[in-house]
């Protein structure tokens, strides 16, 4: 199969801020972080990003732009004969169960696009928002169409191929994206009380975290940059041999980790100024926007741009997710990219169905305590994701070659990398396995 690129460094650099930004910032992260007390939860989630996250942000590109191949292929390159790469299957497994359920919250979007052009949004207290949602998630019909809808613009995007439909939506939605979570934080800020909201978000109080909280925070992080499951192995694959990948590690991590602190900017000052509760759970943003939005001149106007936006911010989401088993079995398989689609359709359709029926119909099914959306949204980032990067971390920090590490870092020396390379090394040895496996201690219930 012949791989076309990005067209441009920018390009792929804008696809893959497409990918990391998402849901995962603007509707996950203030409600986990609302969950788990706030200040402290960032702090770790920010260290985390740092710790771990750039690190392996940078291994996953290595292995990625190296040899041009998903991370099956590519690891039989690189070190043949070894097992690390049947971890290819996991970040498959990994990317169809969190695009399954993570469509379920483009369906929300669509949903609250729809009300919005309608009119039928705004002008609610926000007990009526709170109400409406879980009406609305209670209603299987309306949940599993809008999630079908949301998944046909996928797969119709991701027939156009990679650098089409990724790139163009890309480059257009982010800068827009930004500056209006820019308008919507000034306007949170200047609400009555908003001091409280900022002092929930920065205060460090290590009191309200607990290690439940350190294994979100650690989830989130992963989530955000879309770790893990292969998808920057696969990304990177694409991207041209003169982009500088230590820089592009660091600047798509800043500008992701930037989106997530903005959103929570927007959601925490409102929370606190209209008296609501911070941990109201995955349904936090979807009460919280519409009384935002009333507050401000043609309210229906921003929210109708407003989610119009986060549709395409998810959008190049799962597309990247979908991504993942495409290229891996046109890569493995040898099949054409059309047939690779519909058989990850049909897998993701599965999995997205039953998502959207968790909060009606299926609504008790249990597994680990939790409906089958909400074990998904824990599984997939704190499971999947945090296992495929201790796989990455160590295969990368203990078993390839150095001088790969060094002249994909570096684009063969012409790049200096005095302190980066060691600190992304020593990270890659210890610092991520040594985490990652502590929380996996946690998981088993030995600390
Ligand atoms: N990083 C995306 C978000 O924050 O919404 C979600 C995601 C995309 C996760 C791609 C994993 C992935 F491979």
């Amino acid at each position: 199969m012949k791989r076309t690129g990005f067209a441009t460094r920018l390009g792929a650099i804008a696809a893959t801020v497409g990918s990391a930004v998402g849901l995962g910032n603007i509707w996950r992260f203030p409600y986990q972080a609302g969950e788990n007390g706030g200040g402290a939860y960032i702090l770790v989630y920010l260290l985390c990003v740092l710790l771990l996250g750039v690190p392996i942000m940078m291994s996953e590109f290595v292995i990625g732009r190296s040899t041009h191949k998903s991370m099956k292929g590519a690891i039989e390159q690189l070190s043949p004969g070894s097992p690390f790469k049947f971890f290819a299957y996991v970040g498959v497994l990994g990317a169809l169960l969190i695009c399954g359920y993570y469509s379920v919250v483009c369906g929300w979007v669509i949903e609250y696009l729809w009300s919005s052009v309608s009119g039928t949004l705004l002008n609610h207290t926000p007990e009526q928002y709170s109400e409406i949602f879980t009406t609305f998630v209670g209603t299987p019909q309306r949940c599993v169409m809008w999630t079908l809808l949301f998944l046909v613009l996928n797969f119709l995007v991701l027939n156009r191929g990679i650098e089409k439909g990724v790139e163009r939506i890309s480059n257009v939605m982010m800068p827009v994206l930004f500056v209006l979570l820019i308008v919507f934080c000034v306007n949170s800020l200047m609400l009555p009380d908003s001091d409280d909201g900022l002092e929930f978000l920065f205060e460090v109080d290590f009191d309200d975290l607990g290690w439940k909280g350190v294994v979100d925070a650690m989830g989130q992080a992963f989530m955000s940059l879309s770790l893990g499951v292969t998808c920057l192995i696969t990304y990177s694959s694409y991207f041209k041999d003169d982009s500088n990948l230590m820089k592009d590690a660091v600047t798509i991590s800043m500008l992701d980790s930037l989106v997530a602190i903005l959103a929570g900017i927007v959601i925490f000052p409102a929370v606190f100024s209209f008296g609501l509760e911070p941990n109201a759970g995955p349904k936090l943003i979807f009460e919280i926007l519409p009384t935002i939005f009333q507050q401000l001149p043609g309210g229906t106007i921003w929210a109708v741009l407003f989610f119009v936006l986060l549709f395409f911010a998810s959008i190049t989401s799962t597309i990247s997710l979908s991504e993942i088993p495409i290229t891996f079995m046109i890569d493995e398989y040898n099949i054409s990219r059309i047939k690779a689609i519909i058989i990850t359709a049909v897998l993701m359709t599965i999995v997205a169905v039953l998502s959207a029926l968790s909060f009606s119909t299926l609504s008790d099914v249990k597994l680990l305590d939790r409906n089958i959306f909400d074990f998904l949204d824990f599984v997939g980032p704190n499971f999947f994701m945090l296992l495929g990067g201790l796989v990455t971390a160590i295969y990368v920090g203990w078993f390839l070659n150095k001088d790969i590490i060094h002249n994909q870092l570096t684009n063969g020396g012409a790049h200096r990398s005095r302190f980066v390379q060691p600190y992304i090394i020593f990270s890659l040895r210890y610092i991520a396995p040594v985490a990652i496996i502590l929380i996996f201690l946690y998981y088993v219930g030995i600390i």
